[in-house]
């Protein structure tokens, strides 16, 4: 069965390019983002791993842990990052779970027999740090990722965990939030001192409240 929003990530233990890890022990207090990508030695995946690699800092900033997978074995995974790190200029910093098991795959639902019998999807989870499923996505093998939008929405997680507010179409941090309507538009006048700007009853923004 496919996983949903809040359902718990389920639990796994791996072997990776960093060593046998167990998945929540290894998530500790932080952030999960788990990624998969079709296979080893192909062009788009290359690029990811890049990218995902020189955006350490941004998610380090966020406590963000990243773990990628794909059903291919550790000793193609050793061969193929020095391919990423030249092509990118950049050392892989994370750990990529070699699933020829099919193990994480299979608890995670990435194989989707009708795209491909063999290889993962491009699936992303977001795990909080309570170990809940945040945001599920899933992208074709012939469409790289948005890193920047998972950042961004790695950023209305965190902000929406904290406050009783929304985000709107496209936002981004720093942007005005909305005021979620369980909070009545007086007692919102009173949580947001930074002002409330009511253009419906129901959609009332207010400055990010953690800027
Ligand atoms: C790629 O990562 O480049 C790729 C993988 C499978 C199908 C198409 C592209």
């Amino acid at each position: 069965m496919s996983l949903r929003l809040g359902d718990i990530a389920p639990d796994f233990t791996a072997e990776t390019t960093q060593g046998t890890i167990n998945f929540h022990e290894w998530l500790g207090n932080s952030w999960g983002l788990l990624f998969s990508h079709p296979a080893d030695f192909t062009p788009v995946c290359t690029t990811e791993l890049g990218k995902t690699a020189l955006l350490k800092g941004d998610f380090e900033k966020r406590n963000v842990k990243v773990i990628a997978v794909s059903v291919d074995d550790l000793d193609s995974h050793n061969k193929w990052v020095p391919d990423i790190q030249e092509v990118n200029n950049v050392v892989v910093n994370f750990p990529i779970i070699a699933d020829q098991s099919r193990n994480v795959a299979t608890l995670y639902d990435m194989i989707h027999p009708n795209a491909s019998e063999k290889a993962t999807v491009r699936s992303v989870f977001v795990i909080g740090p309570d170990k809940k499923i945040k945001l599920t996505l899933t992208y074709p093998a012939s469409t790289g990722r948005n890193f920047q939008e998972i950042l961004r929405v790695i950023d209305s997680l965190q902000l929406t965990a904290n406050y009783q507010v929304a985000t709107p179409a496209d936002w981004k941090d720093g942007d005005d939030t909305i005021v979620v309507p369980a909070v009545s538009t007086e007692d919102a006048i009173a949580k947001f001192p930074k002002g409330v700007n009511v253009v419906k009853p129901y959609l009332r923004y207010t400055p990010q409240p953690n800027k």
